[in-house]
């Protein structure tokens, strides 16, 4: 069903001005569609940033362990790829969250005497306060400028703030919650917010054992299925939906042909959900709602992906297993 079936344009000018309208058009959208989808984006209120720290920490849970040694163990390596001739730079991350990983970069670059600025973006007002206030202190000398804003808005706006070479972070496989084609023009819409010479350093997931990765979105103890149905009673909570939440069922799925790694939740019964009195959802039984996909690449992938959005595929940083890059790209 297409979007203007169910709202006017009225209704849809209306419902996107605010946060919470916006999620309710996203979700009836989505849950009228067919087959039934909806956003990851959402999975992040507090309760989903909680479920994702336990998931992070959690045994199957790869990606961010192999990310953090990256940064550990080859900190002098990636710094020396961004300092370049060692002239001033702006350092710019990309959804910074508590900023764990650079911070191995930042102190690394301050001791090295480097000449630069930490501009951390971040959707959250909360998270650039937080950094804004707890970074000056953990890292004496730091220039940071936090900017709050949906992150080409944030380009745009550190682009005006000052004319020095942007090094751009792009941390934590985030990319891979994108379909290839979406990831695809994301890259070439970055590097239209980039001039030639900046720098990307994008996090990248990498295929593997299929095995492994499965498990690490089917988690023993049912984090990644708390993360999954947290979205429904998200809806219940923010949008007075009535999801019964045990009528769901996690079902994760990896393709090794194609590295797409998908998470779907089933309805277990025939069953009808009202969102805020006005919406009725219909689900058959076995119906299911595609909730979020987390693609894996491989290195040639990657480079392509470089190349095709005008950028020179420079350096990959790998942890000890070979399972995630830290890649560096040179807008061409
Ligand atoms: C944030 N993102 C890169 C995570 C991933 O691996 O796709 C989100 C996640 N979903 C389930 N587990 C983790």
């Amino acid at each position: 069903m297409k979007n203007t079936e169910i709202f006017t344009k009225g209704e849809v000018n209306e419902l996107s001005s605010c946060r919470t309208g916006k999620f309710y058009y996203d979700v009836v959208c989505g849950l009228n569609a067919k087959p039934k989808y909806l956003s990851s984006m959402y999975f992040y209120d507090a309760n989903g940033d909680k479920l994702f720290q336990d998931l992070m920490n959690c045994d199957e849970y790869y990606p961010t362990n192999c990310e953090l040694e990256i940064f550990a163990e080859k900190t002098a390596e990636i710094c020396k790829a961004i300092m370049g001739d060692g002239d001033a730079f702006d350092l710019i991350e990309l959804g910074a969250g508590d900023a764990t990983k650079s911070t191995y970069l930042l102190q690394y670059l301050l001791t090295q005497g480097a000449n630069f600025s930490y501009l951390p973006i971040d959707i959250s007002s909360n998270v650039i306060s937080y950094l804004n206030i707890t970074l000056p202190v953990t890292l004496p000398g730091l220039q940071i400028t936090g900017l709050n804003g949906e992150y080409f808005d944030m380009l745009k706006k550190a682009a005006s703030i000052s004319k020095k070479r942007k090094v751009v972070m792009f941390l934590g496989s985030n990319i891979g919650n994108m379909p290839v084609d979406v990831a695809e023009q994301f890259s070439m819409d970055l590097r239209n917010h980039l001039s030639p010479g900046d720098m990307v350093l994008i996090g990248v997931d990498l295929k593997k054992n299929p095995q492994t990765v499965l498990a690490a979105y089917n988690d023993k103890e049912g984090i990644t299925k708390r993360f999954n149905l947290n979205l429904l009673e998200r809806m219940n909570r923010e949008l007075n939906a009535d999801f019964d939440v045990t009528e769901f069922e996690h079902y994760p799925t990896y393709d090794p042909e194609t590295g797409a790694c998908k998470s779907y939740l089933i309805s277990l019964k025939d069953q009808d959900v009202n969102i805020n009195g006005m919406e009725t959802i219909h689900f058959e039984k076995d119906e299911y709602i595609f909730m979020e996909i987390s693609q894996k690449f491989t290195i040639q992938q990657i480079d392509q992906m470089a190349a095709k959005a005008a950028f020179k595929p420079v350096e990959h940083f790998f942890d000890n297993k070979h399972w995630f890059t830290d890649a560096i790209w040179v807008a061409e």
